[in-house]
């Protein structure tokens, strides 16, 4: 029987090999992880992220030939293949700071599986890292190898978090990287042949190792970059008067260009995006490209813009102070169907807002309490960490409360600002809410879900990004 271990039992690790374990019933999968408790809650039914159809897939595979286990060690000896899939946050000191990836999550694995191996192994690069990573990764482990024989595949991961089993299920393309060698073409086929088990063997793409790498950060660079780019439009339909659902709607029908990722926001979220570019930029200012750096940079600059100009115009319509009023933030995860928070736009938001002193009461469907204080006092970058080795705060901050749903966190508000496009902001009772909020009641909307015309009606001030204005606030100060 073949076995898989796989390091990281994270977003990627966990439903990763959830679905591997579930389509290949003749190989037996154990993910591994550090964090004594998030291996607890896999071994539970409380599993420890929420991804729509995760919990089925579990359910048939767990303790059949799909384990979770913080044995690390004896589990990599034993593996055939070994995934890799830990935590490659952004350094925050030393060389590289603010943009290249740490890689020290990554470097102890490595050395771990040199130490512990005992039998010829193939090592799978499944986190995302910097072009070239595979290489000091083979090198860490040739020159620990004690006669053993080390083959690393980059298998970059493409899936999205709310999607990801689906994705899982039916990728677009499964992308594998590896040595042009006899001994790298073998373990190629090896993998190959794991995910041919479900996928499509033209939708099995192979390259060698930094195509592979370099892949996946100019996949995640080209997805953010479309956000960035509708999100500039959004300003200028504002400051113009056209729709920007009605342009991307007439740009996306180009099939050249297609309809996706084409909705303007108040900016993107996730672990991947922003880090995956600063990456990219961090390559491209070492190989001395500073024009193509420069030109990554921008999509990073435009979302940051798109943050705080939700947070201007929300502050300059409610006579340029929020002070001391209550404000409710709908949704705080970075999209709906998960409750990942990593890197939301929701945090800049609330920390803008809670810079010009207001009193947040924040719901979201998934996301905890406690989750939501650590974001708000945590500093930048230190969410990349694992779980345990976060720095929590002793105390949260103290303007913010958490509601148990919309309607308690609009009670007695001025404001509602939407932040994550969970489907239930579509359907609330907004009769209900405006009777039971400050006047004049404000929505700021920044995922474009509510019906405009049926706010209004009811006696609301909306703002939708990149919509026509409310008379409302073309009146207000002139937003940066
Ligand atoms: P995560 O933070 O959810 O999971 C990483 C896990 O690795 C943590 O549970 C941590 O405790 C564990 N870990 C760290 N060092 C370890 C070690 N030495 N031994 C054992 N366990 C260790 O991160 P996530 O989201 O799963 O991402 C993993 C990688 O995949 C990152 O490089 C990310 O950029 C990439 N990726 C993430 C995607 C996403 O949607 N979240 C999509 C595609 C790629």
């Amino acid at each position: 029987m073949v076995k898989i271990c796989c390091i990281g039992a994270g977003y990627v690790g966990g439903p990763t090999m959830a679905v591997i374990a579930l389509n290949c019933p003749s190989i037996e999968v154990v993910v591994v992880d550090i964090s004594v408790t998030r291996i607890s809650a896999w071994n539970s039914d409380q599993l420890p992220i929420y991804e729509p159809g995760l919990n089925e897939v579990v359910k048939q595979c767990k303790g059949r030939n799909l384990f979770f286990s913080t044995d690390i060690e004896k589990h990599v000896s034993e593996a055939d293949i070994i995934f890799v899939s830990v935590n490659t946050p952004t350094k925050t000191r030393g060389l590289g700071a603010g943009k290249a990836a740490d890689l020290t999550y990554w470097e102890s694995a490595a050395r771990m599986i040199a130490d512990v191996s005992k039998s010829n192994k193939i090592v799978v690069e499944k986190s995302t890292v910097p072009v070239k990573t595979a290489e000091a990764i083979e090198r860490i482990l040739t020159h620990n190898s004690k006669g053993i024989k080390y083959q690393i595949l980059s298998n970059p991961e493409f899936l999205a978090e709310g999607t990801a089993i689906q994705d899982l299920f039916k990728p677009d393309r499964v992308l594998i990287g590896g040595r042009e060698t006899p001994d790298g073409l073998k373990a190629i086929q090896a993998l190959k042949d794991v995910y041919a088990h479900w996928v499509p063997e033209d939708r099995i793409i192979t390259t060698n190792l930094w195509s592979a790498e370099l892949s996946k950060l100019a996949a995640n660079a080209f997805l953010a970059q479309r956000i960035s780019s509708v999100n500039a439009m959004s300003a200028l339909c504002e400051a113009t008067g056209a729709d920007v659902s009605q342009v991307s709607h007439a740009v996306g029908k180009d099939s050249r260009i297609g309809p996706k990722f084409l909705n303007a926001s108040v900016g993107f979220g996730g672990s991947c995006f922003q880090k995956d570019i600063l990456n990219l930029v961090y390559i491209c200012e070492c190989n001395g490209l500073a024009e193509v750096a420069n030109y990554w940079k921008q999509v990073i600059k435009v979302n940051d813009y798109q943050k705080n100009r939700f947070v201007n115009r929300v502050v300059s319509s409610m006579f340029n102070t929020v002070a001391g009023k209550k404000i409710g933030i709908m949704g705080f995860a970075f999209k709906k169907d998960t409750g990942d928070t990593r890197e939301t736009p929701a945090m800049d938001v609330c920390k803008g807002l809670l810079g010009d002193k207001a009193r947040l009461s924040i719901y979201d469907p998934q996301v905890t309490a406690d989750q939501i204080q650590r974001d708000l006092t945590m500093n930048k970058f230190d969410w990349d960490h694992p779980i345990h080795l976060q720095p929590m705060s002793p105390t949260g901050v103290k303007q913010v409360s958490i509601a148990w749903d919309a309607y308690e966190a609009s009670k007695d508000a001025h404001a509602l600002c939407i932040l994550t496009e969970w489907d239930e902001f579509k359907t609330l009772d907004y009769r209900r809410i405006f009777d039971n909020m400050q006047k004049p009641a404000f929505v700021f909307d920044g995922r474009n879900v509510v019906n405009v015309e049926m706010l209004r009606d009811i006696g609301f001030i909306v703002y939708s990004i990149g919509k026509p204005l409310d008379p409302w606030l073309k009146n207000m100060p002139a937003v940066a």
